[in-house]
C-alpha cells in the first residue's frame, strides 16, 4: 500500500441508490421498511418548483401519509432547525425525507437526531456526555453535486448569536439511504453548479490530505478529485450534459464518503467562519481559500500535491488548472467584504473548528489571520457601525 496509513478503521455508508432515474425508488423503499408516515424536509424553492409534489403523490397513492415542511433557510441556522424538530414533533412521521442541497439534508438529519432524542435545540447535540439514541430513520435525496451530506452523519449549522457555523457530527444521524439521481442536478443554475461543484472538490482534497488518511479514503477522495477535475467544467457551461452531471455527482459521494472518516481541514474551518459572520455562499468562500491553504500544506503533502498534478496532465499543474477555472468564471476575493476587525476572533474559532484538527500542518491561531489576510487581501476593508 502507499498511502497514509496502513491500519486504519472505515464507517461505510448509508445504502446508495445512484443513477438517472434512481428516484423512482422511493416508493419501494418506503413500502419495503413498511414506512406509514413520512416528513418531507426541502426549501421554499423545492415546493414551489413542483418537486415536493412530484415525490410526494407516488407516495399517497401507496397509501402513505406525507407532510411537508418547506422553510429549509440557505446556511441552516439553530432556529430554524428548531423549528423543524417542532413540525416533526406534531406530525410525528416514521421516515424523514430530505430533499435539495446541503442545507435541506443537514436540516434533515440534524432535526431528526434532536426529534428522537428529545432535543429542543441543535446544541444540545454538541454536549458528547448526553446519550443518543440513533435518529429516525432519513432518506437523503440531494438535487445539487456537493455537499457529500448524503452520505455522511455530519451538519453544519449557523449559530447566529455567536456568528459561528458548528459543525454537529454523529454516528447516530446517519442516514437510512442516499438516493442519488444525477437527473435532478440538470436545471441547477451556472453559478450554483459551479459553487457546489468547488465544494465537492475541496471536500476531495480536503479528505486526501487529511492528517488521519488512509488507503481507502485516499482511493474516494482521489476519484472524486478526478472526476470534478473531468467534469466541473462542463458541468457549468453545458448543464444539460447528463453524464457530466453523473460525475460530479458521484464526485460529490465519494469525498462524503471519504470525509466522514477522515475529516476535513483548515479550508472548512476557516470558510464556516466566513459564512458564520458574513452569511458568504459556502462554495465561494471554499474557492477563496482554497489556493492559499493548497500553499499553507505544501510542504506536508508534496507526494499527494503530485498525484493532483498527474490529474492535470497536459495543463502543467491542479494549481495552475484552478486558477485557469478561477479566471475563466470570475472567481477572486472580491466577491465577498470581510471587515479586519473581525479577522483576530474569526482566528480563534477557526482554530477550535472540528476540521482544523485533521488538517495535514498544524496551523496556530497566527497563521490563520495570515491565511485570512491573504486570501482577502484586495478587500476593501469596511468599518462596520
Ligand atoms: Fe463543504
Amino acid at each position: 500500500m502507499n498511502s497514509s496509513s496502513d491500519t486504519f478503521n472505515f464507517i461505510l455508508p448509508a445504502k446508495v441508490e445512484f443513477g438517472p432515474g434512481a428516484l423512482k425508488k422511493l416508493p419501494d423503499e418506503l413500502l419495503r421498511n413498511d414506512f406509514k408516515r413520512a416528513a418531507f424536509v426541502a426549501t421554499p424553492g423545492r415546493k414551489r418548483s413542483g418537486m415536493v409534489d412530484e415525490l410526494a403523490d407516488p407516495l399517497t397513492g401507496e397509501g402513505i401519509e406525507v407532510a411537508v415542511y418547506d422553510r429549509v433557510k440557505e446556511n441552516p441556522d439553530v432556529e430554524s432547525t428548531a423549528e423543524c424538530v417542532r413540525f416533526l414533533k406534531e406530525n410525528k412521521p416514521e421516515v424523514i425525507i430530505g430533499l435539495g442541497g446541503g442545507s435541506a439534508l443537514d436540516t434533515a438529519k440534524a432535526a431528526g437526531l434532536c426529534y428522537t432524542n428529545s432535543f429542543e435545540d441543535i446544541r444540545e447535540l454538541i454536549d458528547e456526555r448526553k446519550p443518543r439514541r440513533k435518529s429516525l430513520p432519513t432518506i437523503m435525496v440531494p438535487t445539487t453535486a456537493g455537499s457529500g451530506s448524503e452520505v455522511n452523519y455530519w451538519a453544519v449549522i449557523t449559530d447566529r448569536l455567536k456568528r459561528e457555523k458548528l459543525s454537529v457530527g454523529s454516528p447516530s444521524m446517519s442516514p437510512h439511504m442516499a438516493l442519488v439521481d444525477p437527473e435532478l442536478t440538470l436545471t441547477l443554475p451556472a453559478v450554483t453548479t459551479l459553487y457546489t461543484g468547488i465544494d465537492a472538490l475541496t471536500h476531495a482534497i480536503e479528505s486526501y490530505f487529511s492528517s488521519i488518511s488512509n488507503w481507502l479514503s485516499d482511493m474516494l477522495s482521489l476519484g472524486a478529485v478526478s472526476l470534478a477535475v473531468k467534469s466541473l467544467e462542463q458541468t457549468v457551461d453545458e448543464g444539460g450534459d447528463l453524464q457530466a452531471r453523473c460525475n460530479m455527482a458521484l464526485a460529490s459521494l465519494l469525498a462524503g464518503m471519504s470525509m466522514e472518516n477522515v475529516g476535513l481541514g483548515l479550508i472548512h474551518a476557516m470558510s464556516h467562519q466566513i459564512s458564520g459572520y458574513y452569511n458568504t455562499q459556502h462554495g465561494l468562500a471554499n474557492a477563496i481559500l482554497l489556493p492559499n491553504v493548497l500553499e499553507f500544506n505544501a510542504s506536508r503533502c508534496r507526494a499527494k500535491i503530485r498525484s493532483l498534478d498527474s490529474l492535470v496532465k497536459g495543463r502543467n499543474s491542479f494549481k495552475k488548472w484552478l486558477f485557469k477555472i478561477y479566471k475563466k468564471y470570475g472567481i477572486d476575493c472580491k466577491a465577498v467584504e470581510i471587515n479586519e476587525k473581525d479577522i483576530p476572533a474569526m482566528s480563534e474559532k477557526a482554530s477550535r473548528n472540528v476540521n482544523a484538527q485533521t488538517n495535514p500542518a498544524k496551523a496556530d491561531v497566527t497563521d490563520i489571520a495570515k491565511i485570512y489576510r491573504k486570501s482577502f487581501k484586495a478587500f476593501v476593508i469596511h468599518q462596520v457601525r
